[in-house]
């Protein structure tokens, strides 16, 4: 094996992810938990996480629920509601429970139906987080049912995202899990307050996915995969080795019997090959050398956090993905398979693999 077929990265962290709950949270927890030493945990369960006690039991039944030693650090966010405190705001950040606050535009998407109607609602909020630096982490898009569906992170920015930003200059922001050019070019014009997280679902897939040969549920998720250009221009980002764009895979395990219903949930299951996932967009664009800045260092470093000292190895040694998710410890914890999360690349081959054992 050379040293191009092995890659010896510090370890990464996830900067966005849903970690669901009860059972769901029992079986997925170990696709994260196994390679990210740490993950912002998204707050929109049933109820959404809006105190600090709730963040904080949360927190404890991930804990919890991490099985065989795993050593992983979940860091949790509060979801802002129009009548949120900025005392409970603030309380839960300087007591270390709350690393940041995300903004659901209401009935943006999953579970946000509690989210924000109107950010003027929300001044006081955004005030106070500029004022003791809290990082915002926003869903961008707009939910105006006059604006197409693709164009709603692009209308956002323009509408929303542009004027807040004149509005509070020193909130430091994320916009999450971007999907368009003007999102790219918007956050690389920005200043060392302004990042973005990219998921791996964003950097395969362009729009054809959801329906060619059929209309493909598993491919569905919000923001909407958009087309072939808006891909490029994602993967351009994510390779590029600006320290806005980092890694968050906003991995959002739905049951197989949620993705296909009439009203199916929108939602991708990255987790289990997430960084075999993007090592195969960076070695496409032969830049496999950055994907270390990207995985394990620009976002620590856009939160203030120390970088992680250890190490995992990916090794290019082909695996196919299976079709069903299977676990050590079982199969997936108490769901029966109608259950079982469908997940990103299932059936698809991939060239490089994880080797934790190989990591230092
Ligand atoms: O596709 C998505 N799924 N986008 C989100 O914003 C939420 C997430 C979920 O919670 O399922
Ligand atoms: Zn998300």
């Amino acid at each position: 094996m050379t040293c191009s077929d092995r890659l010896v990265l510090r370890r990464p962290d996830d900067w966005h992810v849903h970690l669901r709950d009860g059972p769901m949270l029992e079986a997925v927890l170990f696709a994260t938990a196994r390679v990210f030493a740490r993950a912002v945990v998204m707050p929109n369960l049933r109820p959404p996480i809006t105190t600090v006690e709730a963040a904080q039991r949360y927190r404890q039944r991930i804990k919890n629920a991490l099985t065989d030693g795993l050593v992983f650090t979940p860091l949790m966010t509060a979801y802002l509601t129009d009548d949120l405190d900025p005392e409970e705001l603030e309380r839960g950040f300087a007591e270390g429970v709350f690393a940041a606050a995300k903004l659901y535009p209401a009935n943006a998407t999953t579970n946000s139906a509690a989210g924000v109607s109107d950010l003027a609602l929300i001044a006081p909020l955004l005030e106070r987080m500029e004022a003791i630096d809290m990082p915002l982490l926003i869903h961008g898009e707009v939910t105006d049912p006059d604006v197409d569906v693709f164009d709603r992170e692009a209308v956002f920015i323009e509408r929303h995202l542009i004027p807040l930003r004149q509005r509070h200059p020193g909130l430091r922001i994320v916009l999450e899990h971007i999907t368009t050019e003007q999102a790219v070019d918007y956050v690389a014009s920005g200043d060392q307050r302004l990042a973005a997280t990219i998921t791996p679902h964003h950097l395969h897939l362009n729009r054809n996915a959801m329906f060619v040969g059929g209309l493909k549920s598993d491919f569905y998720c919000l923001p909407v995969v958009k087309r072939e250009c808006h891909r490029r221009a994602l993967v351009k980002a994510a390779t590029s080795g600006l320290p806005c764009f980092f890694l968050g895979t906003d991995s959002a395990p739905h049951p197989r019997a949620g993705k296909e219903s009439a009203c199916g949930c929108a939602g991708i299951f990255n987790a289990m090959h997430a960084m075999e996932s993007y090592a195969a967009v960076f070695d496409q664009e032969g830049a496999l050398d950055r994907l270390e800045a990207f995985a394990s260092e620009f976002g620590p470093r856009f939160y203030g956090l120390p970088l992680n000292t250890d190490t995992i190895a990916l090794v290019r040694q082909p695996q196919t993905v299976p079709n069903q998710l299977t676990l050590p410890q079982g199969l997936v914890g108490e769901l029966d398979s109608g259950e079982a999360p469908v997940f990103f690349h299932a059936g698809e081959s991939l060239a490089w693999s994880v080797d934790l054992a190989a990591g230092d």
